[in-house]
């Protein structure tokens, strides 16, 4: 009768426990797994720490100098040694074609036409608006002069007032705005070759002041 009695209480405390432990009102752990493996992961939690490693840490920095796949590095620094440098060593390599001119004007209508004005006058439409001084024409004596390759400096890392278009426009993309100002200008040029234009005084002092910021640069 005794012996009987202990069984019984210990089974009764038994199925107790179990009840109290086994109820757990958190979503979070709802009693059951259906993917052991991934719930007890063999493999290394990125934060976790890791002997294996000689700086203890699972997750590992790239080794340096690594790149991302498709990312072209720029090897020229913001001043104005690079910047003459870009002049001499980078050239376009997209070939001016009714298609590549076509892409360029697509992206110069979104990012560029804003301050630079459509047909690239500098007339862009918050300079209308007076919110931003005008940038100079790319018609002046100094942009029709100015090398692919500051063009492409100068969108890179931007220039005075203007800002960097280098996370905006992948390489190809810049390369192919210039292709498309060039056009703008060959343009102008031919025209101008035609039938000069009336006043220059303007993009003349534009030029020089363009030349000047050029200097503090
Ligand atoms: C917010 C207005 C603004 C926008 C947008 C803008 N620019 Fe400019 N840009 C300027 C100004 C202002 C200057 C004159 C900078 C200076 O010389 O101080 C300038 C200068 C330039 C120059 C001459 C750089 C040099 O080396 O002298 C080029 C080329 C140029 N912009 C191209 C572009 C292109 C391409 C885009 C679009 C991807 C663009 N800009 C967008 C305002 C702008």
């Amino acid at each position: 009768m005794m012996l009987k009695h202990i069984i019984r209480t210990s089974f009764m405390a038994l199925v107790g426990a179990a009840i109290v432990t086994s109820c757990d009102t958190s979503p979070d752990h709802p009693g059951y797994i259906y993917f052991p493996d991934m719930t007890y992961s063999q493999a290394y939690e990125t934060m976790t720490p890791n002997e294996l490693l000689a700086d203890s840490q699972t997750q590992q920095l790239a080794v340096y100098g690594a790149i991302p796949r498709g990312f072209q590095p720029f090897h020229y620094e913001n001043n104005i040694t690079d910047y003459a440098r870009s002049a001499e060593e980078l050239t376009n390599p997209i070939e001016a074609s009714e298609e590549t001119i076509e892409e360029g004007k697509y992206f110069y209508d979104i990012y560029c036409a804003i301050c630079h004005g459509e047909g690239g006058e500098g007339n862009g439409h918050i300079v209308e608006l007076e919110k931003f001084p005008a940038p100079p024409s790319y018609f002046n004596d100094y942009m029709l002069a100015l090398e692919d390759g500051k063009m492409f400096f100068s969108i890179h890392y931007g220039k005075g007032l203007m800002g960097s278009y280098a996370s905006q426009l992948t390489q190809e993309e810049r390369w192919k705005v210039i292709t498309y100002i060039n056009h703008l200008q060959d343009e102008y040029v031919g025209a101008d070759a035609e039938e000069a234009p009336a006043d220059t005084t303007e993009s003349t002092e534009a030029a020089a002041e363009a030349e000047a910021t050029a200097m503090i640069n």
